[in-house]
């Protein structure tokens, strides 16, 4: 009867063992995986419907003083897009500027970015993505500001057409969550299909940024990437 007991309690704790871990790196918790669906060391192939498409990964992200990493040289949110962009092999890699560069100073900068979403603000960009036409599928990158999107991506993608294109989105945060904000982006990027995103706490993929690779790995092998 004990026995029985014992080995009830493991497969209980085994399914939320399991369950937890399914929601980690896409859409919240706080572990982290240690080993990779995918094997980097050999060619990674896109998922069927991926095949023969345009990749572009766009992604805001800021240097400076930032949360919890003191003054960073590289935003979290721009390690993590270079590394979809090298498993994917994305053809472009554009990143998302401002004519008006945000204060490296974090409590400046907060101060900022608290007025502009208070007034919905659409911070000009500093550039285009000329050859937007020629891309399929978008690797959509940012920070979590505010349990939001910072202004300037809104600005992005109120100025392009996506008719026909997939947007995928994937952040940097507090947490592995997402901002919660994904849902709507299809609003303001007129004709887009969305798939499903990712989220990284920011800390740990600046403190780890080899393990953080395998947790983008591992997402993208849930998105269909096979070895
Ligand atoms: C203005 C500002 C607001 C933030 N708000 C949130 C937030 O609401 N939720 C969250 O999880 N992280 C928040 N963060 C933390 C950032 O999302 C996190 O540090 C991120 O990794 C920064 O990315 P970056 O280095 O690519 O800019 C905020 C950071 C800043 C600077």
């Amino acid at each position: 009867m004990m026995k029985k007991l014992l080995s009830l309690l493991c497969i209980g704790l085994t399914f939320l063992a399991v369950g937890c871990g399914n929601m980690t790196g896409s859409d919240s918790g706080d572990e982290h995986a240690n080993a990779a669906v995918l094997d980097l060391a050999r060619p990674v192939h896109p998922p069927a419907d991926f095949a023969g498409k345009r990749v572009l990964v766009a992604f805001f992200s800021r240097a400076g003083e930032n949360f919890e990493v003191g003054y960073i040289e590289k935003g979290n949110t721009h390690i993590i897009a270079e590394q979809i962009a090298e498993i994917t092999r994305a053809d472009k890699v554009f990143e998302i500027q401002t004519v008006n560069p945000y204060p490296a100073a974090y409590q400046e900068m907060t101060k900022i970015a608290k007025e502009e979403q208070a007034s919905s603000a659409r911070p000009a960009l500093a550039a285009r993505v000329e050859d937007m036409d020629s891309y399929d599928i978008i690797y959509l990158g940012y920070p979590i500001w505010y349990q939001d999107l910072p202004m300037p991506v809104y600005t992005f993608l109120e100025s392009y057409d996506f008719t026909g294109k997939t947007i995928i989105p994937f952040c940097t945060g507090m947490g592995n969550a997402m901002s919660g904000m994904e849902e709507d982006i299809p609003r303001f990027a007129k004709g887009a299909q969305l798939r499903k995103g990712f989220g990284i706490q920011g800390k740990f993929v600046h403190n780890n940024p080899d393990e953080a690779k395998l947790e983008v790995a591992n997402w993208l092998a849930s998105l269909g990437y096979t070895n």
